[in-house]
């Protein structure tokens, strides 16, 4: 073959109108229809070199990239080279077995939902704390292979803690575009911490959307919201590694909070990549939570997604309090491909179901209980049949959200207020509390 011929092993191409471009041009959306971008590998030759024997033994690495959750699945995620990659390392989050039938205490979260085979995994055991910097160390290793000269990105919290600590990992300058005084104090610690600049607006997530695409593309500075495919690639590896903590079997149904429809995207096409590489042989059904009050996707699946809705969007869950989903077209079809549903759960199961997860050791942030409110919901419903398997996904870290937590549990926690420290009158307080 000549050289400058070889076939390209990943590129961009439009979703809408399949016109594709080069991987080195900056572009979110396609030049033609304005359709969003998605990064398409050359599966046919991918199959012939990656198969569950060698991710499975990369799973033993000891030395980044490999040791990284994100980057054993190197191949299928972005194939640059191995030099070149910015990880912490992310992923290898735990899968939880939190069936009704297990024998530790989590089996109080499979009795609240009613699912014998449960499983949760959770990405608050990720560097940051959530979900988020499995898109991240992709996106920003793209933002290296581009030169880019700054990153920005609009937040609800998690992608802009993410997005500032993989920016000074890789020493490039961040801007963060957040709604004013509705995101967690400790999220805006993290990208504070870590030297983002931060800019606060006067509006909602939605809002900040729009102003940081604007800005980005005045600046030519490198957007690395969920509209960016690169960070798709990334939270693909969410599904391939609890396909593989699974042992390859594939679950009845894998379970999400919901908000701006990234990772309902990214889930999605990483399970559509694997079917077609062989490395599993049929789709989980996919079911995609979101909050009540921010709930325009469930809506549009309502109509069987005839209508497209945009909410002003309210809910305690912060994270997901997001009433425009950027990645509505794309989560669209995933829902539409694997047999998937949109179910929406009040602020009030939200919690319930998260005090459920919070007393069981493992916690989770309000957004990530939206998960198991919505998996009991869809029991009820016998949507998810008693006899299915379930792998629900967990976001977000407990303490991303700890006034919500101390705003719950100041209320319904025993406490001993100490008055002084007199060991005998402890000790006959404590006794009442043990009922000895
Ligand atoms: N759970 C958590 C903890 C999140 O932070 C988010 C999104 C979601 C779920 C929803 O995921 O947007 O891909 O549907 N947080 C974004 C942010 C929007 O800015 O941190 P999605």
């Amino acid at each position: 073959m000549p050289p400058g011929k070889e076939p390209m092993k990943y590129w961009l191409q439009c979703e809408h109108c399949h016109v594709r471009y080069k991987s080195i041009k900056i572009l979110y959306h396609c030049d033609e229809c304005n359709g969003l971008l998605e990064v398409r590998h050359d599966l046919k030759a991918l199959a012939k070199c990656v198969s569950t024997q060698l991710f499975d033994e990369r799973w033993r690495a000891t030395h980044s990239p490999h040791r990284s959750g994100v980057w054993r699945y190197h191949e299928l995620i972005l194939p640059v080279k191995l030099s070149q990659i910015v990880t912490r390392p992310e992923g290898n989050t735990n899968l939880y077995a939190a069936g009704r039938d297990e024998k530790s205490g989590l089996r109080k979260i499979g009795e609240y939902v009613g699912v014998s085979k449960f499983y949760l995994k959770h990405e608050g055991e990720n560097p940051t704390g959530s979900f988020k910097d499995r898109g991240m160390t992709v996106g920003i290793t793209q933002a290296v292979v581009l030169g880019a000269k700054a990153v920005a990105c609009a937040s609800t919290g998690n992608t802009s803690a993410s997005l500032a600590s993989y920016a000074a990992q890789a020493g490039l300058p961040c801007f963060v575009f957040l709604p004013e005084g509705k995101i967690s104090t400790s999220k805006l610690a993290q990208a504070v911490a870590h030297g983002a600049i931060t800019v606060q607006l006067k509006t909602d997530f939605d809002g900040a959307m729009k102003i940081v695409q604007y800005v980005c593309d005045e600046l030519d500075i490198y957007l690395l919201n969920s509209i960016n495919p690169f960070r798709l690639e990334g939270q693909k590896s969410i599904a391939l590694e609890l396909l593989q903590q699974l042992n390859w079997k594939v679950p009845d149904w894998i379970v999400l909070p919901a908000g701006n429809l990234g990772n309902t995207s990214a889930i999605g096409k990483a399970l559509l990549e694997a079917r077609q590489l062989g490395l599993i042989k049929r789709l989980p059904r996919i079911a995609s939570i979101q909050a009540q009050g921010a709930n325009p996707f469930y809506r549009s699946f309502q109509t069987s997604f005839e209508k497209r809705f945009k909410v002003q969007a309210e809910t305690i869950a912060s994270a997901i309090r997001i009433g425009d989903p950027v990645s509505f077209a794309r989560a669209r079809q995933v829902i539409l491909e694997t047999n998937g549903v949109v179910e929406s759960v009040t602020d009030k199961e939200i919690l319930e179901a998260k005090a459920v997860i919070d007393n069981s050791g493992i916690g989770c942030e309000p957004a990530s209980a939206a998960t198991v409110a919505g998996t009991r919901k869809l029991m009820k419903k016998r949507i998810i049949k008693p006899s299915e398997t379930v792998a629900g996904i967990l976001t977000g870290h407990l303490l991303k959200d700890p006034e919500v937590a101390m705003m719950v549990y100041t209320r319904t926690t025993k406490a001993i207020k100490s008055t002084g420290v007199n060991p005998a009158k402890l000790g006959r307080t404590l006794k009442k509390f043990l009922h000895l």
